[in-house]
């Protein structure tokens, strides 16, 4: 009896399993995904791992990247690609820049044998803006101002719905870059250069995109990018080496990729274009298996940076050949090359030849699959042509939002807000153009966009507006238009000079940051030193609008201009929050997010710096920063009190407590910072360090207090010993509105 019941069990097991079918949409994601790899051959499973751009995005005549294609609308027929789409040869694309794109090429998919959809990705950094139509926040730099993480939760959810309106379902962010030279153009799309903040900042936006658990069938995929180190290269050139201690690395690098990977379980990971100590990242099986995967958990998959498997051999010079390159980068741990041909065919020789072994090949495509599967694209793979992004209205009233709260008052001598000007003269290239989108984006309609110069004329009704906006372009700045300049000056009651960078990746205008825009200077660029000279020379009052990506050198500024009003990049709505800061219908509340300079000369500049650092001074310059992180001004005082700590109860450390009061006369935000300090351990310590901030908000006359508990995790070091731990002896706990040391009160706290 007991062998029948035995034969009879074991029968109905076999045929439960042969049952599990990877169409079942009861399985969970990664299980369907084990099972499709079952059925693939080796071919399909490594088309998985191959991402090309849409041909759409390649302009006619700009050098296509696909043999035969001269991408225009019609050549999304090509056979080529076509038929490699057909044969189950690509697993993914990016770019595509219209829903019309993205059905055509997931309908060839469909076409192919086993019908598995593309995963269509695009680089959504801050909102979904080379889409247009969809809504352009302000510039990562400029959400990181706010300090105000819950924002960015709402902007990656918001971003996500808009993807998915377009057929996009995976974006290339957030950059968890610590950006920590100036120089480097891409700082504007990071959120500074402190760990915390971008740690902070980074896990939110995940959190939007993804869902808090991750719940792609409704959201999309997000990418913490790029592994690891490339926010302070040598030079400040993007894709320059970068050296850098176990401890740096650990400390400052990595705690962002950390929270992305531990708190908001991020699906995807991109490689840095750098190398790290001699090694680059796309071949650093180090990093990308023994710290990624197998010490900090990451349990998603890897995708190359555009073109850089290839650059092992080229750009490295650390792979003899390409195909060696491509060997190399999916034994170290990458997933899915993005962008370029004989990758496929290198992969597919390298496995027939037992180099790699297919389990190899199995984890990635297995990956990929689990994603596809939880995005929910094999239900749905054909999108939905909506020729109305839903949603970007309320989106907008986001975007205006966190503009106002990124805005940074640097200096006022009293003439902000405004008091009912007469005559006003707006000037510079930045005044009047879509620049204030920044990188990333495509140029939106105009009616979609908010100009300084827009938001000026809507907030100043009564006024006469005078303006000079040099077609948007630095260029165009010159000896004479500077003259005109001047002389329009002198007709006015104040002045607002518009100027800065720009990084519009796809204007003709002039880009002088974003992406591989690298400087070895930081002071304005072109003749707006000039211009700006120009409009102080008339006598008039002087309000800069500094609109940049970058942190730039304005010392002079800073001593003869009235007021300076740090914008970035602040998108779509920009305008209009300048202009009601100008107008004092909105308080500003930013807060640096990176230290800005005086010169270029002082570059490393950072407000964690190590004690010895100006034990020496500059001979013929004041050493030390222009304007320190952390710091924003308000048209309010806020007052904060001494701190008290408070003793935990059990082991804790305490809480720290601080009263802060709005003294007016304004209604405000402020941000509370706390710093910590440890004076002396087994390695050297940073004078301070960000551990814990919070935004507030209060009226004219109210106060609050704000408690921050001491964790473990404030405390501890990586110390002499290579590793973390919480080294006895005295620590300083510092809180107030800005990193330096006039703006902070102390209490200190005893670890035994
Ligand atoms: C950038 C990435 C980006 C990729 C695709 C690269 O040049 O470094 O951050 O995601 O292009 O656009």
């Amino acid at each position: 009896m007991k062998r029948i019941l035995f034969a009879l069990g074991l029968t109905a097991l076999m045929v439960s399993c042969a049952r599990k079918d990877w169409k079942d949409t009861s399985l969970p994601a990664s299980e369907r995904a084990s099972l499709l790899l079952k059925e693939m051959t080796l071919e399909e499973k490594v088309g998985q791992m191959c991402q090309y751009v849409a041909p759409c995005y390649v302009p006619p005549g700009q050098g296509s990247p696909y043999k035969n294609i001269d991408a225009t609308d019609e050549n999304l027929g090509n056979k080529d690609l076509a038929d490699k789409i057909r044969r189950g040869e690509v697993g993914s694309f990016l770019h595509c820049l219209t829903p019309k794109e993205a059905t055509a090429l997931q309908e060839l998919a469909q076409e192919s044998r086993l019908k598995v959809p593309l995963l269509i990705g695009i680089d959504a950094i801050h909102g979904n803006a080379l889409i247009e139509g969809c809504t352009v926040y302000p510039t990562n730099i400029n959400l990181a101002s706010t300090f105000n993480p819950e924002l960015l939760e709402t902007i990656g959810a918001e971003t996500a719905a808009e993807m998915r309106q377009r057929g996009l379902y995976w974006t290339f962010g957030p950059n968890l870059d610590v950006a920590r030279d100036p120089r480097w153009g891409r700082m504007g799309e990071t959120f500074g250069e402190d760990a915390l903040l971008v740690s902070e900042m980074g896990k939110h936006e995940i959190w939007g995109l993804q869902g808090r658990d991750r719940d792609l069938s409704t959201h999309v995929l997000a990418c913490a990018k790029h592994l690891i180190a490339g926010g302070e290269p040598f030079g400040g050139l993007n894709a320059a080496p970068m050296d850098v201690s176990e401890g740096k690395l650990r400390e400052i690098y990595l705690p962002p990729f950390i929270a992305a990977i531990k708190e908001a379980g991020v699906g995807t990971v991109m490689a840095a274009h750098n190398e790290v100590n001699g090694i680059p990242c796309h071949g650093n099986k180090w990093l990308l298996q023994d710290l990624l995967r197998d010490e900090m958990g990451f349990d998603g998959f890897v995708v190359s940076d555009w073109m850089d498997i290839e650059r092992l051999h080229s750009m490295h010079h650390w792979a003899p050949d390409s195909t060696e390159a491509f060997v190399r980068s999916v034994e170290a741990g990458i997933d899915m090359h993005m962008q370029g041909d004989n990758y496929f065919e290198a992969v597919v020789a390298a496995v027939n030849s037992g180099r790699i072994p297919e389990k190899r090949i199995d984890q990635a495509a297995g990956k990929i699959l689990e994603m596809k599967f939880a995005l929910g694209l094999f239900e749905n793979p054909v999108p939905e042509i909506k020729t109305v992004i839903e949603g970007v209205g309320d989106h907008g009233k986001t975007a205006l939002e966190a503009a106002r709260q990124g805005l940074v008052l640097l200096k006022n001598d009293g003439i902000l807000p405004l008091s009912s000007p007469r005559r006003l003269f707006v000037v510079g290239p930045n005044a009047d153009s879509q620049t204030i989108l920044g990188d990333w984006a495509v140029p939106q309609s105009d009616s979609a966009v908010v100009t300084v110069a827009e938001g000026i004329r809507d907030a100043f009704p009564s006024a006469s507006i005078d303006t000079l906006c040099f077609g948007g372009k630095i260029s165009n700045v010159d000896a004479r238009t500077i003259a005109v300049a001047r002389h329009k000056a002198s007709a006015a009651d104040v002045c607002i000079v518009v100027v800065g960078e720009n990084s519009q990746r796809y204007s003709a205008f002039g880009r002088t940051c974003g992406e591989n825009c690298d400087r070895d200077n930081l002071d304005l660029p072109g003749m707006q030193q000039q211009l700006l000279e120009a409009v102080c020379a008339s006598g008039k009052p002087v309000v800069m609008i500094l609109m940049t990506g970058r942190a730039n050198s304005i010392e002079w500024a800073k001593d003869n201009v009235s007021a300076i009003l740090n914008v970035w990049e602040p998108g779509q709505a920009g305008g209009q929050a300048i202009a009601e800061v100008l107008a004092g219908q909105v308080n500003p509340s930013g807060k640096l997010p990176v230290t800005m300079p005086r010169s270029v000369g002082q570059v490393q500049n950072v407000y964690n710096y190590k004690h010895s650092q100006y034990s020496r001074q500059f001979a013929t310059s004041v050493s030390g920063c222009l304007f320190p992180f952390g710091y924003g001004l308000s048209y309010s005082k806020f007052s904060f009190s001494e701190p008290v700590l408070e003793a935990a109860e059990g082991d804790g450390y305490g809480t720290v407590s601080i009263e802060v009061r709005n003294d007016g006369p304004y209604d405000g935000g402020e941000v509370v910072q706390l710093y910590i300090s440890q004076e002396y351990a087994s390695v050297t310590r940073p004078v301070k360090e960000l551990k814990a901030f919070k935004r507030i908000f209060l009226k004219n006359g109210e106060s609050t207090t704000v408690k921050f508990e001491v964790t473990t995790d404030m405390l501890k070091c990586f110390g002499a010993g290579g590793k973390w731990s919480v080294e006895p002896g005295e620590y300083t706990l510092l809180t107030g509105n800005s990193s330096a040391d006039e703006d902070l009160k102390s209490t200190t706290l005893t670890v035994k």
